[in-house]
């Protein structure tokens, strides 16, 4: 089958197209005849090596939609022909075949594939972000830093949904600033003066999503109200951890928590389901929608990369398998 991987980390050309076998699902996979695969940042990390070296040739891609294949054994629930999302922790969605855990291929009842291609991963780390780590709780102020991306767009809408008062949200450029008042925030406001603004305004964030770290997660937590919590969920600008005093969250109320992926579909696979379906709900409903502002070849991978590397991608960038 085809795919796009790399063998050696390195920039978005590393990434080529490959023939390589098409996978065979075992007990409680699915094998998914891939339509769309959602490009993240994530897959970026990977190819850059921040996951480690590739052992041979590594398929990037943590979520596709498509029609189930085949079923691995012990798999109920699900039939060949069912479209699907899929969440793929281990990668592999770049290629026109991939295997999914069963728990995590979600039945596109109501939603098509081209929008499911972009939503297994990225509305439930959304979903999971505020819901799960952040606990959200009806009319709680919410800053989001990327704001105008994959899982930055998406979290806006579902934390209004969810009930929140004000959604605030931090871009590099103004041009982003612009494209992101689409998805429904109060303000959208720069990077680099967004913690003198909210503090000149005496804006207090309850719930602070920072995948971004460095010393925009230092200016953030200064804005936390009292038991406000910032969720660490990436490092876009690549900077070493901070080491952070204790003292500062006890003196100011303040939390800092976390959320990964990975770690919950290893050790709280049901958790992991439950945000992805009550996400993937609130798509079907049309209470939240995806904006998919690039639909791809799959040999075009590599621009994707170039543009999500640079940061100059906006909404969901999509591989279009057929
Ligand atoms: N923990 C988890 O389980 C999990 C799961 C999914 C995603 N994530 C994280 O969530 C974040 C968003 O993921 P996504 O796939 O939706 O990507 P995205 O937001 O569509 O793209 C990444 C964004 O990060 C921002 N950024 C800030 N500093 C950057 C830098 N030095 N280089 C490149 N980009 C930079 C850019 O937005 P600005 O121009 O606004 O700065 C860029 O558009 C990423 O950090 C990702 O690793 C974490």
């Amino acid at each position: 089958m085809r795919a796009v991987g790399f063998d050696v980390n390195g920039g978005p050309e590393v990434l080529r197209p490959v023939e390589i076998p098409v996978p065979e699902p075992g007990p409680g996979q699915v094998l998914i005849q891939v339509a769309y695969a959602g490009v993240n940042h994530g897959e970026v990390l990977h190819r850059l090596g921040d996951y480690g070296p590739p052992d041979g040739i590594a398929v990037p891609g943590l979520e596709v939609s498509g029609e189930i294949a085949a079923l691995g054994a012990g798999v109920t629930g699900l039939a060949v022909g069912d479209p699907v999302a899929a969440y793929l922790p281990d990668g592999g969605g770049y290629a026109e075949y991939a295997v999914a855990p069963a728990d995590f291929a979600f039945p596109l009842d109501g939603i098509s594939l081209r929008d499911g291609g972009g939503a297994a991963l990225v509305l439930t780390t959304a979903y999971g972000v505020l819901a799960g780590a952040a606990r959200l709780t009806a009319g709680d102020t919410v800053l989001i830093h990327a704001a105008a991306g994959g899982v930055g767009s998406a979290a806006a809408q579902i934390a209004r949904a969810l009930g929140a008062a004000a959604v605030y949200g931090t871009v590099r450029t103004a041009e982003k600033a612009e494209y992101a008042k689409r998805f429904g925030y109060d303000a959208v406001l720069l990077r680099e003066t967004f913690a003198e603004e909210l503090s000149a305004a005496r804006t207090e964030i309850d719930v602070l999503l920072d995948p971004i770290g460095g010393a925009t997660r230092q200016a953030g937590l200064s804005l936390l109200a009292p038991f406000g919590r910032l969720v660490a969920y990436g490092e876009a600008a690549r900077q070493p951890d901070l080491t952070l005093p204790v003292l500062p969250f006890s003196r100011h109320n303040r939390s800092l928590t976390g959320y990964s992926v990975h770690d919950l579909a290893l050790r709280a696979p049901a958790v992991l389901r439950g945000h992805a379906l009550a996400a993937l709900s609130l798509l079907a409903s049309g209470a939240i929608r995806l904006d998919i502002t690039a639909e791809l070849s799959l040999a075009a991978a590599f621009q994707a990369h170039q543009a999500l590397q640079a940061g100059t991608n906006r909404g969901k960038v999509l591989l279009a398998l057929t």
